[in-house]
């Protein structure tokens, strides 16, 4: 059978798409505008997770940005950019650049955060080769952590998802980089410390690592400022910054992944600008074209860049669409669109007040154990004892019944559940377009502590 237009689903087994999840109905849409994404049947739901995956954050149907588009792909379509440049690449890598910590210099475009992880793995490399170090190769990053599907960025990652196979299958295929635990602190060794002394431990467990493995090995440290597949688990204060220590004793390059976080979706330009942070290589994606075209970047420091070009080596590793005239306009018009909105700024002011709102109107659900984040960042941790802070059984699928009930009431609101670890349970994740209005987070709310009090209810 094939989905008909009445339907509002299609079934995996009924696609010609081979969908990732065999069992699974898919919703079908047909349209969208600002917050609001529209099915088949033209029936609405409110977007709280910018598309599913966090990039669009200016929301859908953008007049300003398709028309630029339109223009840009009239104009000039399509130059390879290992052998040539082109106005916009120029013009985004400068405002990239202005845009970030002082001493960034240059910027490398990619179609994405995994594509981005991957350069910057062979820049930490050529880096120390530039130098005469040809001794540093391992990347150590976190437990739980997620930088990307391709080989050198599932072998970054340390979310370990047993039975949804992200890592564990690929094993043999994966380079053997070393992990620390994450700086997770709702629960594990660390939860009830105060933060600074929580910060100090997990920073301690990165140096233990890097003695460990000999530091003369390892070439750089990546993490996460906020971990979005981990929950949102936002490091306790000063954790990065002690990071950043850590890896400047030992000769490390630090890598922030702020494919997630970045280009304002935590309130700031950058998380690590409102951390203190200079890292020597930032990883951009998502929300810098807010989901119109694939880019993504890898923003180096000076000192980095300086050594490669200083060595006069060639980077040959380039992909067809890297740094492409369109996607590259995309990202020019959203960095307009955000200065001239001032949307970074409401995105910090916007997030105060959904985790406020959260808080006040979630209050009287014992399930709610946590509500944490940055800007439009945000996640809803639930827990079966909030003294104890137990996550739920499994089999209960809590994550499953929350996001159902909310796709039912016309919400999108992604819902996980952590498999491979004890130390995250079940959540929500809230990272809605950056035009969200005070309203729609109401409107989101309600139908959130609705959901669950039907949840409750049934059981
Ligand atoms: C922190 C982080 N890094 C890397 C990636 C991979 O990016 P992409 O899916 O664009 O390859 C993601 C995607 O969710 C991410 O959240």
């Amino acid at each position: 059978m094939t989905a008909t237009q009445e339907s509002a689903t299609i079934a995996a087994a009924d696609s010609a798409v081979f969908h990732r999840r065999p069992g699974d109905p898919y919703p079908v849409f047909v349209r969208g505008e600002g917050c609001e994404l529209f099915d088949r049947r033209g029936r609405r739901y409110l977007d709280l997770s910018s598309g599913m995956a966090w990039a669009a954050s200016l929301g859908q149907g953008n007049r300003e940005i398709a028309e630029v588009m339109g223009r840009q792909a009239a104009t000039l379509t399509y130059i390879h950019n290992a052998w040539a440049s082109t106005d916009r690449q120029e013009e985004l890598a400068a405002r990239l650049v202005a845009l970030a910590p002082a001493g960034f210099a240059r910027a490398m475009f990619t179609s994405g955060g995994s594509e981005s992880n991957e350069l910057a793995l062979r820049i930490a490399r050529q880096y120390h080769l530039a130098r005469g170090d040809s001794s540093r190769w391992k990347i150590v990053s976190l437990e739980h952590s997620y930088h990307g599907a391709t080989i050198g960025a599932l072998s970054m990652t340390g979310k370990v998802n047993v039975n949804e196979m992200i890592t564990t299958d690929y094993a043999p295929y994966l380079i053997p980089f070393p992990k620390v635990p994450a700086p997770i602190t709702f629960r594990g060794p660390w939860s009830g410390l105060e933060p600074e002394e929580a910060a100090r431990r997990a920073a301690a467990a990165i140096e233990e690592r890097f003695l460990a493995e000999g530091p003369e090995t390892i070439a750089a440290f990546i993490a996460e400022p906020i971990m979005g597949n981990a929950g949102m688990t936002v490091p306790p204060d000063g954790y990065l910054r002690a990071a950043r220590e850590v890896c400047d004793r030992h000769g490390v390059l630090f890598i922030a992944d702020e494919v997630m976080t970045g280009a304002g979706r935590t309130g700031t330009f950058l998380r690590v600008q409102a951390l203190g942070v200079v890292p020597d290589m930032v990883i951009m994606a998502k929300a810098i074209s807010g989901g119109y075209a694939p880019l993504g970047a890898v923003l180096l420091h000076a000192r980095v860049a300086d050594a490669l070009m200083a060595a006069h080596k060639r980077l040959d590793h380039v992909h067809t669409y890297s740094g492409q005239p369109v996607q590259c306009a995309v990202g020019l018009t959203v960095l307009d669109i955000l200065e001239r909105d001032g949307l970074v700024a409401q995105v910090a002011a916007r997030g105060a007040f959904l985790r406020a709102h959260l808080a006040d109107e979630l209050a009287g659900c014992p399930w709610v154990g946590d509500i944490r984040g940055a800007g439009l960042a945000d996640a809803v941790e639930y827990v079966a004892d909030p003294v104890t802070r137990a996550a739920f059984p499994v089999e209960k699928n809590l994550a499953g019944q929350v996001w159902e009930g909310m796709l039912d009431r016309g919400y999108i609101l992604p819902t996980g559940r952590y498999l491979g670890s004890d130390l995250i349970g079940d959540f929500s994740l809230l990272a809605p377009p950056f035009i969200i209005s005070e309203a729609e987070i109401r409107e989101a709310v309600a139908a959130l502590k609705e959901t669950l009090t039907a949840v409750a209810g049934a059981w």
